[in-house]
């Protein structure tokens, strides 16, 4: 088996990996007097603008929670109207993105989606699946748990492959982790988990990966989630001691 050590990626400084609930859309539109889809639409164009802004500041993975598991019971011309903003935001945005440096990974349950929106995330990866300056995981469809459900069915099934017993599934599972079986395997865990919009709860967003992860909270609603926030969020972030269940943070032990 495999020894290396958990994939906890974080040093002190810079989060190579962010996590964003983006929250208030529905709050920032009624604000202003508008239907809650304008808040959506205004939310895109807070991403596009968000994910150069980590970039440029050398955050290589940016997960964002679009869509989840639990948005199908919201009214369903809201849910409609998010479906199809996917396809307004990747024809007006994927250009943009492409030429930025920008990777796009869409991670969740494709299945109960349309074909359009298969097609159109599909396009999206492999424009962009050379680009190396940030990943941009847009979780869509996602929720922690059916994530982890989808991770131990894999891990079932290669153990009932192998021939291996059921406690032979840990942590660890063959030659890696069961986190090598979930969607965003491609992507050290979460350094910095950020939840706008005033709420102080995770909403079922990447359960497994946070483990370790800093939690940053804000007011601010998401379309107004700019610069300065970022830099905000970056500087809670650099002010917090990692230490991973440690007494100390490993690069510190590691130094002695
Ligand atoms: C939460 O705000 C936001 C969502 C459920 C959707 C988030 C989606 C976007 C920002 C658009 C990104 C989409 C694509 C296509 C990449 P809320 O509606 O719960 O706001 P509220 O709490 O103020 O009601």
């Amino acid at each position: 088996m495999n020894a290396s050590p958990p994939p906890h990626a974080g040093e002190p400084g810079v989060p190579r990996h962010v996590a964003v609930v983006m929250d208030g859309n529905g709050r920032w539109a009624r604000s202003r007097f508008m239907p809650r889809f304008f808040g959506h639409k205004a939310g895109v164009d807070a991403l596009v603008r968000a994910v150069n802004l980590f970039a440029d500041r050398g955050v290589e993975y940016l997960s964002v929670f679009a869509f989840s598991s639990e948005n199908w019971k919201r009214p369903s011309e809201e849910v409609s109207g998010l479906m199809s903003l996917v396809l307004v935001a990747v024809a007006k945005y994927l250009g943009k993105l492409a030429k930025d440096g920008v990777r796009i990974r869409i991670v969740g349950d494709r299945d109960a989606v349309s074909d359009k929106l298969r097609q159109a995330w599909e396009q999206a990866e492999a424009l962009t699946r050379e680009n190396t300056r940030i990943t941009l995981a847009v979780c869509f469809n996602y929720g922690g748990r059916w994530d982890m459900v989808q991770a131990a069915r894999r891990a079932a099934r290669q153990a009932v492959a192998e021939g291996w017993s059921t406690g032979q599934i840990d942590e660890r599972i063959g030659e890696g982790w069961l986190g090598d079986q979930m969607a965003l395997s491609f992507a050290p865990d979460p350094d910095l988990f950020i939840r706008t919009g005033g709420e102080m709860r995770i909403s079922n967003f990447m359960l497994w990966q946070s483990a370790y992860a800093e939690f940053h909270f804000t007011d601010c609603l998401w379309p107004d989630f700019g610069a300065e926030e970022i830099d905000r969020a970056l500087a809670a972030y650099a002010q917090r001691d990692r230490r991973f269940g440690m007494i100390r943070a490993p690069a510190a032990q590691a130094a002695g």
